[in-house]
């Protein structure tokens, strides 16, 4: 089967410039999703060049070979998360490696994934759909503080902890099971008050970030990533959150501190998505992109 997989890539330009794609070049894409950002690295290093990648969703696996097609013989793609490239790829062999982070247009937009709040489905938000923890046993389970402070430190929601407290009110009546049903608590909780933002939105991205581990993934990731790089390749990030930054921030801070630096620093401070692309693509409106070069 194959999916309708709309997801418009970010900062493409850039990130082809970033990573300074050139024919024959051997690349990686950690986050394949639909296979837009790969697809333009194949084509930019053709004939020749070659694409390892990976997802941990397997409907982008899906999506992403068939969009490949093209450029079959020239890649290969597997499900899993980022930090199992290093399994097979070899270390040092890779010019550029590419992590565009957070979750795409499809994850969003398909209630049946349950990462939205906007169309109502199952309280799953997994993006492997082989692992056992969905959001609605994190809901419908944990304890009212935990749940709170998760809500604070993932989301930087402020009011978290009332809207922990309204979450366990609520599922003492009855369990949690919908997108929809969640995303009413929280508005019953926090009313809106003209604000333009949705009140459960930060509370969703704590609960995916959760259920996904994906701080855990993201430090895991980077350290093992690095090593598939070989001298001057580079590595080019794009994140879509504060809690994501920062996490590559340290990262690279720390690798450029070390006795013997094994990387540096192309650009620390922010890339961001030019006029024309937001007006094309609100969702870019947060992408941030950062660049380091292997030493
Ligand atoms: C913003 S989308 C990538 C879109 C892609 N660049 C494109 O052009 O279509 C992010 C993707 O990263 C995946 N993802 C997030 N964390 C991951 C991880 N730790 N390892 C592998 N894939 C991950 C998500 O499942 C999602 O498909």
């Amino acid at each position: 089967m194959t999916f309708n997989f709309d997801h418009t890539p970010v900062l493409s330009t850039e990130s082809m410039k970033a990573l300074m794609v050139r024919p024959g070049g051997r690349y990686v894409d950690g986050t394949i999703g639909g296979g837009g950002h790969a697809a333009m690295i194949l084509s930019a290093s053709a004939p020749n060049g070659w694409l390892g990648g990976c997802d941990r969703d397997g409907m982008a696996v899906e999506a992403a070979s068939s969009h490949l097609a093209p450029y079959v013989g020239r890649w290969e793609i597997r499900q899993g998360a980022f930090e199992t490239l290093v399994d097979w790829i070899a270390p040092e062999s890779v010019d550029g490696v590419l992590l565009d982070l957070g979750v795409s247009s499809p994850q969003l937009d398909r209630p049946e994934r349950g990462f939205s709040f906007a169309v109502t489905g199952p309280l799953d938000m997994r993006m492997d759909k082989r692992q056992e923890l969905t959001a609605a046993q994190l809901v419908n389970t944990m304890g009212e503080e935990e749940m709170g402070k998760l809500i604070w430190e993932m989301g930087g929601e402020q009011k978290a902890r009332r809207i922990a407290r309204a979450i366990v009110r609520e599922r003492e009546i009855s369990p949690l099971q919908t997108t929809g049903e969640l995303a009413e608590v929280v508005e019953r909780a926090v009313p809106r008050r003209g604000a333009r933002r949705h009140p459960a939105t930060r509370t969703f991205q704590a609960l995916r970030m959760v259920v996904n581990d994906e701080k855990g993934a993201l430090r895991r990731g980077l350290a093992s990533t690095v090593n598939l790089l070989r001298s001057g390749g580079r590595l080019v990030t794009i994140t879509f959150h504060g809690l994501e930054a920062s996490i590559i921030k340290e990262f690279g801070d720390s690798a450029v501190k070390m006795e013997k630096p094994v990387l540096q620093w192309i650009r620390r401070k922010s890339l961001k998505p030019s006029p024309n692309e937001l007006a094309a693509n609100p969702r870019a409106r947060s992408a941030q992109m950062r660049i380091l070069c292997k030493i």
